[in-house]
């Protein structure tokens, strides 16, 4: 028998969406208000699914623990309190534009990395906002 769990997790990050080599119009005129120079910030709710089988002894589908200690040290030391842009290489300008999708794709190989091959990374789910999310099913 298969099951999946998620962990939720909560950020807060600043952010804007710019491509350097676009003039400040068509960042503008692309991104909105996500462009504005002078940064916003989000309070970030991430889901993350994993799963496998369950374990008949334990009756675990997945390393709670390791799970926690993943998104700590990959995810929320990096990115809690951070500006993704200017903090997190791989958002560096000129680099992945820090979206809801970009940021989900980001965390899922984060935490797959840190997992090794035993426990699979299903899902991950990325809010900026109660009614707006992105996710990303890696496998
Ligand atoms: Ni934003």
């Amino acid at each position: 028998m298969r099951a999946t769990l998620t962990r939720r997790i909560t950020f807060s990050a600043a952010h804007r969406y710019r491509r350097p080599e676009w003039d400040d119009a068509r960042n503008a005129a692309t991104f909105g208000a996500c462009a504005h120079p002078n940064w916003h910030g989000h309070t970030y709710q991430c889901d993350v699914t994993v799963g496998g089988e369950i374990d008949p002894l334990t009756g675990f589908s997945a390393d709670l623990g390791a799970l926690d200690a993943a998104l700590k040290t990959r995810v929320m030391d990096v990115l809690d309190h951070r500006n993704l842009v200017l903090d997190v290489p791989a958002f560096n300008e000129g680099q992945l534009i820090p979206t809801s999708e970009n940021v989900a794709w980001w965390i899922a190989r984060e935490v797959q990395d840190a997992l090794g091959p035993s426990t699979r990374v299903l899902r991950v789910r990325v809010a900026e906002e109660p009614g707006l999310w992105a996710e990303v099913e890696p496998s």
